[in-house]
């Protein structure tokens, strides 16, 4: 007979799958502000399909993405799944994670039960059309990001997962670590390292927008590890300190600087003069904190809308831009004439491939990149984390919560 629910913390027989779950819900009467759309309820456990794991989810991350899920915008992805023919009506974020594995299904082989994991945030189509001719799969057709587009990520007991989202959990990294450092640290290493020839190189300068944030802290490690110079953009002095400890060359504050946002009409010559001259003054001050008058070859993009411009203007000849979201908006302006004159590269950048995902669990497992884990709070806190990341006031690095890891080492989020 098969127990119909656990208390979260009261980890069952290994291999027992209770027929119910503790999970961190989102529907869609409750889009809107994090704090509100997240609410604890008990669901069906789901049923592990051909090449699946269900695995016992010990600590999950926090992201940005299910802050968007929680708004409903850009995507409602509730919606966008029963679209595709999926009939739950409530979404379950959690886009990385680490666990046991507890069950598995139909032809899965390199994964077993009992298998300790850190789960890797995207899902496609093994035997797509697109990879069997040799695609990355991150540019297959058929990819999605678990836990945003897929539903059954880490903010349950269960999660349910393709076998290859199975990594090997580190010996001696903490439950919450493990869960906290993949989804940023893979996307900045895909930024800095997958796209030749712009793979950072030693001397390069790199412009990291957001440096204290969790792609941010991640990107600083990523390209002094590479031989590059970091130089970050912040909010405030103790994101400032906080990206030069983790080896930013310096840090430049975006308050002191008031052109951001779209490019005015190029027929408003008043306008664009002023533009001109805050984007010009934002390039000095990166010369005095990289300490000699270069352009940065590779700029760290996500924050989108409000620094687009400022990116593509400041990015070296033939540099590269290289962007993996849209906080400020995702309708930015670009001035063409600097991307063909001067042979610019924007780049569109997405999570990472599994080998990506193998070489920063790697760098962490010894020693190279730091998790940055700043906050970990318990399985009640999934809301207020998230509110606290649309509200920028979130602590800096990446943070978690734990799920059925032993509830010891929580902090408190002001
Ligand atoms: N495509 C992917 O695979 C992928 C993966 C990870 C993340 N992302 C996206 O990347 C973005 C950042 O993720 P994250 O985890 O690093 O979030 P995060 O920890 O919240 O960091 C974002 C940083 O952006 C900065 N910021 C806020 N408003 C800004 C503005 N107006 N101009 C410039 N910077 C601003 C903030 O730093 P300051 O206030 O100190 O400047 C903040 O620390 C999100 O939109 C997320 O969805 C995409």
């Amino acid at each position: 007979m098969r127990n119909s629910l656990f208390e979260l913390g009261d980890i069952p027989p290994i291999g027992t799958v209770p027929e119910q779950m503790h999970a961190s819900v989102i529907r869609r009467e409750r889009y809107g502000p994090p704090h509100q759309a997240f609410r604890s309820e008990i669901v069906d456990v789901p049923e592990v399909g051909p090449g699946q794991a269900l695995v016992l989810v010990m600590a999950a991350g926090i992201n940005y993405n299910n802050v968007w899920a929680s708004l409903g915008q850009p995507v409602d992805v509730i919606s966008a799944r029963q679209r595709q023919g999926r009939r739950e009506d409530f979404h379950i974020g959690g886009s990385e994670g680490s666990g046991v594995v507890w069950a598995v299904g139909e032809g899965v082989s390199q994964v077993a039960v009992g298998d300790e994991v850190i789960l890797s945030g995207c899902q496609w189509t093994e035997t797509a059309a697109d990879i069997r001719l040799g695609a990355d799969p991150m540019t297959s057709a058929s990819q999605s990001v678990w836990g945003y587009e897929s539903n059954y990520g880490s903010f349950a007991q269960f999660a349910l997962v393709d076998d290859y989202q199975c990594h090997p959990k580190p010996p001696g990294m903490t439950w919450e670590e493990a869960a906290c450092f993949l989804l940023t640290g893979a996307t900045a290493y895909r930024q800095l390292c997958g796209w030749q020839p712009h793979d950072v190189r030693p001397g390069d300068p790199v412009l990291i927008w957001g440096g204290a944030g969790g792609l941010g802290s991640m990107a600083i490690q990523i390209t002094r590890a590479r031989g590059g110079i970091p130089v970050a953009v912040v909010s405030d002095e103790e994101r400032a300190r906080y990206c030069r400890e983790l080896g930013a060359q310096g840090t430049i504050n975006r308050l002191d600087f008031d052109h951001w946002g779209r490019l005015p009409d190029i027929g408003d010559h008043e306008a664009m003069g002023r533009w001109t001259e805050g984007v010009r003054a934002f390039g000095r001050r990166f010369w005095e904190v990289l300490g000699e008058r270069r352009a940065p070859r590779v700029v760290l993009e996500h924050s989108g809308q409000d620094t687009i411009p400022t990116s593509m203007y400041l990015c070296d000849n033939a540099g590269m831009v290289v962007i993996c979201g849209g906080t400020t908006g995702y309708n930015a302006d670009i001035d063409l004439r600097f991307l063909w004159m001067r042979q610019k590269r924007l780049q569109g950048s997405h999570f990472a491939n599994l080998r990506q995902c193998r070489d920063v669990i790697h760098m962490v497992a010894t020693g190279q990149l730091d998790p940055c884990l700043s906050w970990t709070g318990g399985f009640d806190d999934i809301g207020k984390a998230h509110q606290l990341m649309h509200d920028n006031q979130h602590p800096q690095g990446n943070q978690a919560v734990l799920v059925n890891a032993p509830r010891t080492g929580l902090t408190t989020l002001s």
